[in-house]
């Protein structure tokens, strides 16, 4: 039997983690979980909520670190994920995504000599201004195991000399987390809550600090919703550091005279895959959800500069729009004209990604 240590910090490692967990659960022995959690997100809305919506068990093992600048949260997570591993001795280190929890427990592990997988290896922007982008070429450079979700994954790889033996093409664990709740999130009663029809609402995310640390480009966005919100309601729900922001920068009542956008907290993955899928069309900054939209066969404007994924812009429903207030707002009208791209569903996104991480982790 394997002992692999599944690193979760963030909100978006959370969906990710889960089928992985389940598929080693049921790996018949061959592989068995340990579960740390670093406390990078600790809100329960941006933690715990997730927890119970994903059905994960509780952490094995919690870290709490808390925020912080990037140096000291990465700092601060190396130093009691060092101790945890001494402990713990794992086989493995598992590790998902991009985010700086990713990071930290990579670089435990390699100087540990412990091999690190990395699930969702090889996307890049080739923005280096992103704090992920950093995270996800130290994280890859120094991974044992690469599991890619996308053709492009593959090729970056190759291109930095990552050896062919390494890369898997498994799918996406993103989409197994979707396709396993699809059904149990068709039950949330959210749209009744928020007195939502379906097709009647935009869904937008916002959080990226490239868009949320700079007020230019804060009021950039804001302006194009004050003029889509005219065509149609806008439902944002609010990640903490955009409003930590909108604070900092005396911005609270950016939204006040936008009568038809609904600012929410937070809220849980069921809601919120309930949300996107009834959704007329989504406008965000996030990653996942560009691939969820893509799934889903739901429009989505990418409010960034670039993606890292670009299959769901080739293959999926997503066009990248950037900070362009004309441009988001011509877009949104084209998708309310009915006039946007079908999409279809990338290679492989087919709900069975961790059992493919698995089966090539159980007979490594
Ligand atoms: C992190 C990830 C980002 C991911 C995002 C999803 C990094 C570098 N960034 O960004 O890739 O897309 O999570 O949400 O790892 N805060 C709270 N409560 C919480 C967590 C954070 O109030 O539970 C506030 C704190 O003021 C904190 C700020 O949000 O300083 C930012 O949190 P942090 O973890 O540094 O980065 P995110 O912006 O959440």
């Amino acid at each position: 039997m394997k002992r692999v240590m599944n690193v979760v910090g963030a909100r978006p490692n959370f969906m990710k983690i889960a089928p992985i967990q389940r598929a080693m659960n049921q790996s018949n022995g061959a592989l068995e979980p340990i579960l740390v959690h670093t406390g990078q997100h600790y809100d329960k809305r941006m933690s715990k909520l997730f927890f119970e919506d994903l059905q994960l068990p509780e952490p094995d093992i919690y870290l709490g670190v808390g925020s912080g600048s990037h140096a000291e949260q990465t700092a601060k997570i190396m130093i009691d994920f060092e101790k945890v591993c001494l402990e713990k001795k794992p086989d493995m280190v598992l590790v998902v995504g991009d985010v700086n929890s990713t990071v930290a427990c990579s670089l435990v592990a390699s100087k540990l000599w412990i091999p690190v997988v990395h699930v969702e290896a090889g996307l890049r922007s080739f923005d280096r201004k992103m704090p992920e982008e950093v995270n996800r070429l130290v994280t890859d450079a120094l991974s044992d195991y690469l599991f890619v979700t996308e053709k492009s994954g593959r090729e970056n790889l190759l291109k930095e000399g990552v050896p062919e033996s390494k890369i898997h093409f498994v799918g996406n664990v993103m989409i197994d987390s979707l396709t396993f709740f699809l059904e149990k999130a068709a039950r949330s009663s959210i749209l009744a809550e928020l007195e939502l029809e379906p097709q009647g609402y935009a869904l937008v995310t916002l959080h990226r600090p490239s868009n949320v640390d700079d007020p230019d480009n804060l009021r950039k966005i804001v302006s194009a919703f004050a003029e889509i919100q005219k065509d149609i309601p806008i439902i944002l729900p609010m990640h903490p550091r955009t409003r930590k922001n909108l604070e900092r920068f005396g911005l609270q009542n950016l939204f006040s005279s936008l009568p038809n956008v609904r600012l929410l907290e937070p809220i849980g993955y069921l809601d919120f895959m309930q949300l996107t899928r009834n959704s007329r069309f989504v406008m965000t900054d996030s990653g996942g959800i560009q691939e969820e939209t893509t799934y889903l066969g739901i429009p989505c404007l990418t409010l960034r500069e670039n993606t890292e994924r670009p299959v769901t812009v080739e293959v999926g429903t997503n066009v990248i729009v950037g900070t362009d207030t004309e441009l988001i707002i011509q877009l949104a009208r084209q998708i309310l004209n009915g006039k946007w791209k079908e999409g279809q569903q990338p290679e492989l996104w087919d709900g069975q990604a961790a059992q493919r991480i698995v089966d090539v982790l159980a007979r490594s």
